[in-house]
């Protein structure tokens, strides 16, 4: 079976793409490749993160590889917290913090539009390929739903108009950023189904 690393070592991830893989690729995280290094995110797009983790784990280890980068983006607020996500309430911040002060910037905000956006760069046999995914939805004005992850209890996608958080991990895949992103990328691998 075609072997391929995600660089990535989160777990709701990881549990995403490889359900999408269906079992037709067998996906290894960082600590499958013994790779524990904290990998710098250090661009300021989201394919030019992607790209720095996918080469990093391609240069290193010799091994074909897909990274992923996401930014959820507002129209009030100009982009934010968009390809600073991760770090909106700043570094060693947990989600929770993330979530509080997007809703704090929100306040009184009645354009509560917004978007995620995944890049996805695939290297593979030295050859460089990125795929995009993006779903439209709103700012919930308070957390909703068990589950998920990030900002998933805030963000509402227009197809349903609750939280990812309230939806199941099967309709979130369904019309998710990175769903979408990554059904691209296995079509690319695998042909289309
Ligand atoms: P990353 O690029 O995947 O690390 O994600 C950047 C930020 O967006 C992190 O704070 C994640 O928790 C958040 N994030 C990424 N994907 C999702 C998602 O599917 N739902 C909610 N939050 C997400």
């Amino acid at each position: 079976m075609q072997k391929i690393v995600f660089a990535t070592n989160n777990p709701h991830k990881l549990e995403e793409v490889r359900r999408m893989a269906q079992g037709k690729l067998e996906i290894l995280s960082l600590a499958d490749i013994g790779c524990h290094e904290d990998i710098p995110e250090t661009a300021d797009t989201l394919e030019g993160n992607a790209l720095i983790k996918a080469r990093y784990v391609s240069d290193r280890y010799g091994l074909d590889c897909f990274a992923d980068d996401t930014g959820l983006m507002t129209d009030a607020l100009g982009g934010a917290p968009g390809v600073l996500s991760a770090r909106y309430a700043g570094p060693g911040h947990d989600s929770a913090a993330n979530m509080a002060l997007l809703l704090r910037n929100m306040e009184g905000k009645e354009d509560r539009s917004a978007r995620f956006v995944t890049v996805i760069a695939l290297v593979r046999g030295g050859e460089t390929t990125l795929f995009e995914g993006r779903v439209e939805g709103t700012i919930l004005t308070e957390p909703s739903g068990e589950g998920g992850f990030g900002y998933d209890p805030i963000f509402a996608p227009a197809e349903t108009g609750i939280a990812f958080a309230a939806m199941t991990p099967e309709a979130k895949n369904a019309i998710s950023h990175r769903g979408r992103a990554t059904r691209k990328l296995m079509e690319h691998l695998l042909g289309r189904p």
